[in-house]
């Protein structure tokens, strides 16, 4: 079934805690992005469900996944990545692609020119740029979003088996009607107390080596303080390193710690990750 075959959507139930959950079948994470909670809905329904008629804000929405499987009725989704942040308001606009898309090394660097064109022309906000954004997260380097120093685009090529690219849509134009996104810091947004905020940060790396140079310690200890002065609902995951633990628990959270899926990182270690589920005013 192609995307332009897919029917109207009926707003959808979040899965039972402790099933698997399956994608969406009518519109599921149209992006490969870094750090996915796939495994974590369960848990994270749980938690929601008492909550469902709150409005879900997300600080770091990331690839959507969260927001996609709990199918809030009223959602914020925030990330300090602009293009991800235009690509989902073009999905509401019911974002419709024409240009050629194939997995092929010669097109994906003409594509990656012209995207890297646009944005020297100040035109990233076009719904060229969006389709271009999509084609180049499906078809680069693990569904990465990376820019040189000079602010281009610099991914290099996938080299995939197969890719489904998706040149239809309409389907999301229903599902994210009612949501509202916005591109900037997670504390200059603004939560009241009828919210629910589940945060995803980028992780605490604790080896300066592996560490994101856009996330330091000094932001994850904004990040924790900014969320203990809120006063609904606030779940929070991260990687469970010793200084995440006590941060959160200091501030009064509630913590679980869980086993993430097998991964292996940038330096190829394998070694199963243990991630925390710090949550407050639940
Ligand atoms: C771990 S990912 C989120 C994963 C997401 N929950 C998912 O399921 O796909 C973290 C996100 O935070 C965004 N980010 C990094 N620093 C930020 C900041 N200071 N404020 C808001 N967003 C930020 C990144 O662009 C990235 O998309």
């Amino acid at each position: 079934m192609s995307a332009g075959d897919l029917q109207p959507l009926k707003p959808r139930r979040p899965p039972r805690p402790g099933s698997s959950v399956p994608p969406p079948a009518d519109a599921p994470p149209p992006l490969k992005w870094a750090g996915g909670k796939r495994w974590l809905i369960p848990e994270l329904t749980k938690l929601w469900e008492p909550y469902s008629r709150h409005r879900l804000v997300e600080p770091f929405c990331g690839g959507l996944g969260v927001a996609l499987s709990l199918r809030p009725e009223r959602l914020l989704a925030n990330d300090i990545n602009p293009h991800l942040i235009h690509f989902y308001r073009s999905l509401q606009k019911g974002l419709k692609i024409s240009f050629a898309m194939e997995n092929d090394a010669e097109l994906f660097y003409r594509h990656r020119d012209r995207f890297n064109a646009l944005i020297a022309q100040g035109k990233s906000d076009s719904g060229e740029a969006a389709g271009l954004f999509y084609y180049l997260n499906r078809t680069g380097y693990n569904g990465l979003c990376r820019f040189n120093s000079k602010g281009v685009f610099n991914v290099p090529f996938g080299q995939y088996k197969t890719i489904n690219y998706q040149r239809d849509f309409s389907a999301y134009k229903a599902v994210l009607k009612h949501w509202e996104f916005t591109c900037g810091q997670f504390d200059s947004m603004e939560i009241n107390g009828q919210d629910f905020v589940y945060a995803d940060p980028p992780y605490d790396v604790p080896f300066t080596s592996y560490s994101s140079k856009m996330f330091l310690w000094e932001d994850q200890v904004r990040l924790a303080e900014w969320l203990a002065r809120l006063t609904c609902p606030v779940a929070a995951s991260n990687q469970a390193t010793e200084r995440i633990i006590l941060l959160y628990r200091k501030l009064g959270f509630h913590i679980r710690t869980l086993q993430a899926p097998r991964r292996i990182n940038s330096t190829g270690d394998r070694t199963p990750a243990r991630e925390i589920l710090a949550v407050r005013n639940l």
